[in-house]
């Protein structure tokens, strides 16, 4: 099977009747969402709630036949399901390479349980050796931070539509993709600093949050879980 797919049916399995569920975004939290759906359509599971972390995820809900509510209606989740673009050994994330790192974080934030579904590809010795990280800011002046993250030692460009415009995140903002060279030796240092610059309003570091990261591989799956 393939990997994605193995890590999607996994994290619908662990959907429960009756629970609030956050609802990830990208292409493994849209096979998960599929998968939610057809065990509502077999009746296998009922009255479940999906507060969706992005629209794309959104929309593949209601196609889906999955019942959507906001985090306002339903600030307390169950369980938080998503994908991630780099998983390290302590479970520490970097998300957001679809773009909606900002509302995916206040999603998984409300939520009992996070579980993060990946195939074997997005494990990592350390964050940023593979993926950029992704820093959300506010139009009005955004340019300002650029010499800022190039100060902490990253290289910010900033994330593209193919006719060059700049990307738009759900919450109306822009998106600097920065890569570290030899990934990012502080995680935590590098957040706290990142995020105590006005403008900055999220980056793409999930440090904690994670509970259980399940792992698609071509044969079978594998449930890391969070130590301590
Ligand atoms: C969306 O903004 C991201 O955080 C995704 O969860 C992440 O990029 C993983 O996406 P895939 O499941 O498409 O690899």
């Amino acid at each position: 099977m393939n990997p994605k797919q193995a890590a999607a049916d996994r994290g619908a399995s662990l959907v429960q009747s009756g629970m609030a569920l956050g609802l990830g975004s990208g292409t493994t939290s849209t096979l998960m969402v599929q998968a939610i759906g057809r065990k509502l359509r077999e009746g296998t599971l009922r009255d479940i709630v999906g507060v969706p972390s992005s629209s794309a995820i959104a929309a593949v809900a209601r196609e889906s036949g999955v019942p959507l509510a906001t985090l306002d209606e339903r600030p307390a989740l169950d369980l938080n399901l998503d994908g991630a673009d780099e998983v390290d050994p302590n479970l520490d994330l970097i998300k957001g390479l679809g773009g909606a790192l900002l509302w995916e974080k206040i999603v998984a934030t409300a939520a009992r349980e996070v579980v993060i579904l990946v195939d074997d590809s997005k494990l990592v010795s350390r964050l940023g050796t593979k993926a950029p990280l992704p820093v959300e800011v506010v139009p009005f002046g955004w340019k300002c931070h650029l010499a800022f993250i190039a100060s902490l030692g990253g290289a910010p460009t900033l994330r593209v539509e193919p006719d060059g415009k700049p990307f738009v995140t759900d919450e109306g903002n822009y998106i600097l993709h920065c890569r570290f060279e030899g990934g990012i030796a502080n995680p935590a240092g590098l957040e706290a600093k990142l995020l105590g610059r006005a403008g900055i309003v999220g980056t793409g570091l999930f440090l904690g949050v994670a509970h259980r990261v399940i792992v698609g591989k071509p044969d079978g799956v594998e449930v890391l879980t969070q130590k301590g």
